[in-house]
């Protein structure tokens, strides 16, 4: 391509070649990922981050900041966008999404972070003219002057309709969560605005990341060396980073011993470790174990105790995961891939059963920012008969006496509670346990028998666990 450049400003005015920002145009092309090919930021941008390091072009404070210029970008899309059709003359259905993208990170630039507003504007200009041309940079330039003039605050009161007048929609434009969403989680939390309010706003922050020192093979001592660690809040075998850093650059994580586990899906795999028993404590299975996190953490608990692990995921490539995962485990242990709904196992076959069961991860929005957009809420129609049909497989893997875990990263009461009601009545084979005494000293667990973990009161993904007992 020819470097002469085309002279589009007017005349007299000298041509200046746009300046290329390597950290913006990353955090672009990470965004357009994620537009346009319903890419995951979290799978996208390590290897755009890696690629500009080998490139010499970023050092580690400049991939801190495309990180944080993608994820707080996605994370605020729903008030950003607001504020931005506020500042457009048509509809942002009609503004080409390349546009939006640029636009949206400048937005968040100038009301969600520290850089200054002339250097949040010039830097958007010059990426808008870099990777959409001068005509569409000047269209940037007279949005983002608009949107500079007030702050995030400011917007808010503007765009956002009063809480009084419809509190679901005013907290879906200030937390940026589809108001659909906030219908359903706040149906789940229960209670009046605080409560609310405190959960949306923990769905913006940045989670730590949290390890799992997978009994007898790795000690929180070991994983407590490692630079800004802490001891977890809940299970014993939790370390939290509380600045980030690479886990995958500590020993103990490279192989295997340890784990990247947030402390919501080490408590689920915990509970039912120590649920009481009828019998022997042999033979468990994971039925979802796909890419196995959970599995890692009771096949080292099963080892302990003498009792094997047989870890079962649909997708072939899954397994393949779970396999990874479980190398090195001490105790015997096997991989399958395998259908739940159909499976190859024997009825009445096992003394504890996992069932993670696929749901829309609703809990878990800290960690993938897209996934709140992305989601619909007939994407429960799609989930359900599933989640039913792999609690009743469960209940016919377990032995009477023995007991299942039934767990979703997802507080949706259609996922959770009405999964286990509706099955339940099915099934007077079986009852529900209180769940609450196998989480000791994990206060706010709800009304039980079910628990249900928050991000704002437990720090966790929202998992959800109900413990059923075969009883007949
Ligand atoms: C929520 S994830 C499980 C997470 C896992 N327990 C962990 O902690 O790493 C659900 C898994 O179930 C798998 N899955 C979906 N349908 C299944 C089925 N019918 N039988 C078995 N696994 C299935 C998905 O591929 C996915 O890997």
């Amino acid at each position: 391509m020819s470097d002469t450049p085309r002279r589009t400003d007017k005349p007299g005015k000298p041509y200046r070649r746009p300046k290329k920002d390597p950290v913006r145009i990353l955090a672009f092309e990470a965004l357009r990922a994620v537009d346009e090919r319903d890419a995951y930021a979290n799978l996208v941008l390590p290897p755009l981050l890696r690629k500009a390091r080998e490139k010499g072009d970023f050092d580690g404070r400049d991939a801190a900041l495309a990180t944080e210029l993608v994820y707080g970008t996605l994370r605020r899309q729903g008030t950003y966008d607001a504020v931005i059709a506020a500042c457009v003359d048509r509809p942002l259905r009609e503004v080409d999404p390349p546009v939006l993208d640029v636009l949206s990170l400048g937005v968040h630039q100038l009301l969600g972070t520290r850089i200054p507003t002339h250097a949040a504007v010039s830097s958007s200009v010059e990426l808008a003219r870099v990777v959409l041309g001068d005509g569409r940079a000047k269209f940037v330039n007279a949005v983002l002057r608009k949107v500079a003039q007030d702050d995030l605050d400011g917007w808010i009161a503007k765009v956002a309709p009063p809480y009084e007048d419809d509190p679901e929609d005013h907290l879906a434009v200030v937390h940026s969560h589809p108001r659909w969403v906030v219908s359903a989680l706040w149906d789940s939390l229960g209670g009046g605005r605080a409560g609310i309010e405190e959960l949306l706003a923990a769905d913006n922050e940045r989670p730590e990341v949290t390890l799992v020192a997978r009994p007898g093979r790795a000690t929180t001592e070991e994983l407590l060396g490692t630079e800004a660690a802490v001891p977890g809040r809940w299970s014993p075998y939790a370390v939290r980073l509380t600045e980030g850093g690479e886990p995958g650059a500590i020993d103990a994580v490279r192989d295997g011993r340890a784990g990247v586990q947030d402390e919501g899906s080490q408590l689920v795999a915990l509970a039912l470790a120590g649920a009481p028993l009828d019998g022997p404590d042999e033979k468990w299975l994971d039925g979802c174990a796909g890419p196995g996190g959970k599995a890692a953490l009771l096949a080292a608990l099963a080892a302990e105790r003498g009792a094997v692990l047989l870890a079962a995921e649909k997708q072939p490539h899954r397994a393949g995961l779970v396999a990874k995962a479980l190398a090195g485990n001490p105790g015997p242990y096997q991989v399958i891939a395998a259908d739940g709904t159909k499976p190859p196992w024997r009825p009445g076959s096992f003394d504890r059963v996992l069932m993670d069961v696929p749901c829309t991860g609703l809990g878990a929005l800290r960690r993938r920012p897209e996934a709140r957009w992305r989601r619909r809420p007939e994407d429960l129609d799609g989930f359900a008969p599933l989640q039913r049909g792999l609690l009743l497989s469960a209940l016919d893997a377990v032995r009477v006496g023995g007991v299942v875990g039934y767990a979703t990263c997802s507080p949706h009461l259609a996922e959770t509670r009405a999964v286990v009601e509706d099955v339940l009545k099915q099934r007077p084979d079986a009852e529900i346990l209180d769940a609450r005494p196998l989480l000791p000293g994990v206060p706010d667990l709800g009304e039980g028998p079910d628990v249900q973990l928050w991000p704002h009161r437990h720090g966790t993904d929202a998992m959800y666990l109900a413990l059923i007992r075969r009883t007949g």
